[in-house]
Formats: structure tokens, sequence, C-alpha cells
């Protein structure tokens, strides 16, 4: 029986990033993946490709909407989405066999299967042949991810009724994609199929669109997806859908009260959130229960249960691939002895629609709960010369420091190339930075980043460009 410093359930980007951590270290480390596919959710059904479908379909979009026409580059596209689905699907293949080839060059082994705790020290991995083997081990990382939340009284078939997996691969475009959820599911993929031709409504529950995003800016994005032509239901509880061969009929009805509403459409996508993934997963050998929605509680990754860690979407925070990679590092870490950590306070968070939205910190909302004083400095891409010659003037930056010491405390935008660009503000955070820090740094010209300093600049009250 092969004994192990560390084993890892889990082939995404918590486990993987943890697995080359821990070669790193050089602990003797196995990862364990039951897809048949290392990259987790994210590489195989999740972030990429759902990049790879929303930077073709920009193009195609700016193509076919006449935005290539107003450069004066006239063209009339043609969709092939089958070569548009197989040079994802290329991607993709490509991105997950880099990670398999990193984990070689990390020394660690690759066991294919479902794992399975069995007890202290012990990890049982049952392979599609159904064979077993058990793995000794000091110690657990279980990095086991989420899956899509269920809508009550919605069946997803991932025929008519989709969720994100089923909108990936989607084998024609709709005319009609009713979307529920106006999270960030909802809008990139939402954005996908609108792109190419589909008409998309989308139904929320709440009355505003990404609960938790700064409210100024969800508000100003929802305009801007409205003037791309998304419809909104907002305040809307969907009662059942009911799919038919060749599309569905999904009933909602005022969440104040009032008349319920039946829309027919192509397909309708379902997309109200994710849920921590543990089936299968053996806890209660070793005494661990989830809480009431599914996930394993951590104190510095430790779960309570001696040599049993948990990162990732399975665990609290926000389920982003960016924060399971760094509490993989943080996690291995401390195993290895080191002093791992991890700041919870500046984990950026991208939507990557046209424009982008990305954000960092604390909201206004956040900082008026909490009775904090603060300083808004805003900058328009409109005064932005960049943006303005490439015709991509709808958004702004929003930076937010304390009112007395003027440390940034958080930075919210809407624009082109925000989720890059916000990677400059979480550094300057992670330096206990200042908005003067950003305003009074030299910014290329002419770029979209220097919106970001325009808007610094603002917080002292000296915008020199709008
Ligand atoms: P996962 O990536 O879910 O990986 C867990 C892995 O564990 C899976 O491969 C699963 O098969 C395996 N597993 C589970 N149980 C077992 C077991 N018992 N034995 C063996 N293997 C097991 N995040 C971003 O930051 N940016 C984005 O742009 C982004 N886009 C997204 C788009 C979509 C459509 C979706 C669905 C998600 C997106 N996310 C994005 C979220 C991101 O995918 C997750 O936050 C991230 O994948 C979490 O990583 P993880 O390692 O915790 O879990
Ligand atoms: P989400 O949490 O972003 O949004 C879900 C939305 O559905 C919310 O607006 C919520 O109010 C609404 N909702 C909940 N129940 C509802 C109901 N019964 N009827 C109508 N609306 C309802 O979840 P989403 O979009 O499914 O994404 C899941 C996770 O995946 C997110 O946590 C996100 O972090 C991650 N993700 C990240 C991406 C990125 O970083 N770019 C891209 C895609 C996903």
């Amino acid at each position: 029986m092969a004994q192990y410093d560390v084993v890892i359930i889990g082939g995404g980007p918590g486990g993987y990033n943890a697995a080359i951590r821990a070669g790193q270290l050089g602990l003797k480390t196995a990862i364990v993946e039951g897809r048949g596919k290392l990259g987790g959710t994210c590489l195989n059904v999740g972030c990429m490709p759902s990049k790879a479908l929303l930077h073709a379909s920009e193009y195609y979009e700016a193509a076919a909407g006449g935005e290539f026409a107003k450069l004066g580059i006239e063209v009339k596209p043609k969709l092939n989405l089958p070569q548009m689905m197989a040079q994802k699907a290329e991607s993709v293949e490509a991105l997950t066999k880099g990670v398999e080839f990193l984990m070689k060059k990390n020394k660690v082994e690759y066991v294919k299967g479902w794992g399975r705790i069995d007890g202290a020290g012990k990890v049982v991995v049952k392979a599609e042949d159904g064979s077993e083997k058990t793995l000794e081990t000091k110690n657990i990382v279980i990095a086991t991810g989420s899956e899509p939340t269920p809508l009550p009284g919605v069946t997803i078939d991932n025929s008519r009724i989709i969720d994100s997996t089923g909108a990936l691969s989607l084998p024609e475009v709709p005319k009609s994609l009713v979307v529920v959820g106006a999270g960030v599911i909802g809008l990139e993929l939402g954005s996908v199929w609108k792109r190419l031709g589909a008409e998309v409504t989308v139904v929320e529950y709440l009355d505003r669109i990404l609960p938790g995003t700064d409210l100024e800016v969800a508000n100003a994005f929802q305009k801007i997806l409205t003037k791309q032509g998304f419809k909104f239901q907002l305040g809307a509880k969907v009662t059942g859908a009911e799919a038919g061969a060749k599309g569905v009929k999904l009933t909602h009805e005022p969440v104040a009260g009032g008349d319920a509403v039946t829309i027919e459409a192509d397909y309708v996508l379902v997309a109200i959130g994710r849920r921590p993934f543990t089936q299968g997963l053996g806890l209660e050998s070793v005494g661990i229960t989830p809480d009431k929605r599914g996930v394993i509680a951590n104190d510095h990754y430790k779960t309570g249960v001696d040599g049993v860690w948990v990162i990732g979407d399975v665990t609290s925070g926000p389920m982003l691939a960016h924060k399971a990679e760094d509490e993989a590092v943080a996690c291995i870490e401390l195993i290895a002895g080191k002093a791992g950590h991890m700041n919870y306070d500046i984990i950026p968070g991208v939507i990557y629609t046209k424009p982008e939205v990305a954000t960092v910190g604390k909201t206004e909302e956040d900082l008026k709960a909490a009775g904090v004083a603060y300083k808004v400095g805003k900058f328009p891409f409109l005064a932005n010369s960049r943006a303005k010659i490439n015709h991509e003037g709808d958004g702004f930056v929003k930076i937010l420091a304390d009112a007395k010491t003027d440390r940034i405390l958080g930075a919210h935008a809407v624009g082109p190339n925000v989720g890059d660009m916000i990677a400059e503000v979480c550094v300057a955070m992670e330096f206990g930075g200042a908005s003067e820090d950003i305003a009074r740094t030299c910014h290329p010209h002419p770029t979209r980043s220097e919106a970001i300093r325009q808007a610094a600049m603002g917080v002292e009250g000296w915008t020199m460009q709008a």
C-alpha cells in the first residue's frame, strides 16, 4: 500500500494547484480525479469553455452587429457553430493535458477514479473499471468543488432545460433563451447566445441583478445589457417549467404578489448558484458533517479532523477559481510547516461580458452598513481617450478610499478590459496603498488603465480629464 504525505481529492484549480505546490515542496503527493480529466469544473465545464465562447461570439457580433462596418471593415459573417464548439473543445483538451504535464513535472501521481475517505489517513479510489485501491496518507485535502444548485419544480434534462454545462454545448442557436438567475453564469452565457442571435430574457428573483456587486455598477451594467437587447424580469419567482419537444413553457409570478406569467422559449438555462459537491466522499467515516448548504467548514483549511483539510468551492467563501488556487497554496504551505496565508479581503471578481465588470474589496453598500467614512473617485470611460477612440465608452471606474487615511477599500468598474486592469488595484491594496499612490503612479498613455488613475485622482477631487 502506497504511503503519501498528501492525497488530494479533486483535480480542479484547488486540487491541481495544491498538488503542484506540494510537489514543489518535496511532499509525496497523489491527486485523485474521477471525471477522467484534470482541471475540474473550471477547465472542463466552467471558466475556460465559457471564455472560449465569449471570445468567439464577441468577434462574431462585432462583425455581424455593425461594429466592424463602423470601423470601415465590411464583412458578412456566417456562423459555423460546430467549428466554434470544436475550437473550444480543442483548447480545453490542450489545457487539461497541460495540467497533466504539470503533475508529472512536479512528481505528483495522478490517480484516476472517484476517491472516498475511509477513516483517518485512508482514501479508497474506485477506477472506471470498478477496481479499487487504497492510498495511505498523512494528510487528505478535500477539493471536490461544486455542482449547479437545482431549482425546485424545474427538472434539468440538459435537452431543453439546461444548466451551465448544457449551455456550453447547445447544438443550435436558440431563437429564444430564458435564463433563470441574473448572476455571473446567466449574464456570461446569456451574452454568448445573445451575440449569436438568440432573444434572451433573464428572470431574477431579486429586484436587482448581480447581488453582492456594488449596486451602482450592477445598475449601470443592467442598463448596458438592456441596450444590447437583453430583457429582464426582476422580482420574479419561477413556479414551474414544462419541457416539450421544441421548447419550454416557463411560469413565473411577481415576488411581491400578482398574476402569474407564462413565457415560451426554445431553451431555459437555470443558473441560480452552485452548491458544494461531497457525494460519496465518505465524510461520515471521519466524522465530518457539512452544514445545511453542504459546505465543509474550515479554520485555516483544517476541517477539525486531524490530517483532513479542505479548500475551494466545497468550503466557505466565493466560488472562484483564483480563490481555490490561493487556498491551495496556503493550505499546502501550512501542511509543510510554513506560514500559509490568504487575504480574503482582496479577492477580485470579474464578469467576462462586453463590457466587463470587475470588482475588488468593499462595495459602497458594505461600507455604509459598517459605518465606515469613505471617499469616492469616479471616472467614465467616455472620457478615456483609448476607450473613446475604440468606441468603447460605456462604463466607469469607481475607487473607494478611507476618508481619513486614504487607504483603498474597494474598486468597482464596468468597462472595456477592466477584468485585467483590476489586478493593479489588488496589488495596491495588498501593499496597503492609498488612492494617492495610484493617482501619482505614471500610467501608460493611451490605455484604458488611465481611467483607474483618473478615478483615483477623483478621491481627492483632482480628476484632470473629465
Ligand atoms: P472544481 O473545479 O469543481 O473541481 C473539483 C473536481 O473534483 C472535479 O473535477 C470533480 O470531478 C472532482 N471530484 C469531486 N468529487 C470527487 C471524488 N470523490 N473523487 C475524485 N474526484 C472528485 N471562476 C472564476 O474564477 N472565473 C471564471 O471565469 C469562472 N467561470 C465559470 C463558468 C462556469 C460556467 C462555471 C460553472 C464556473 C465558473 N467559475 C469561474 C467557477 C470555477 O469553475 C470554480 O470556482 C472552480 O472550478 C473551483 O475549483 P475547485 O477546485 O474548488 O473545484
Ligand atoms: P450566482 O450566485 O452568481 O447568481 C445566481 C442568481 O440567481 C442570483 O442573482 C440569485 O439572486 C438568483 N436566484 C437564486 N434563486 C433564484 C430563483 N429561484 N429564481 C430566480 N433567480 C434566482 O450563481 P451562478 O450565476 O449560477 O454562478 C455560480 C457560481 O459560479 C458563482 O458563485 C460564481 O462565482 C461562479 N462563476 C464565476 C464566473 C466568473 O468569475 N466570471 C463565471 C461563472 C460562474
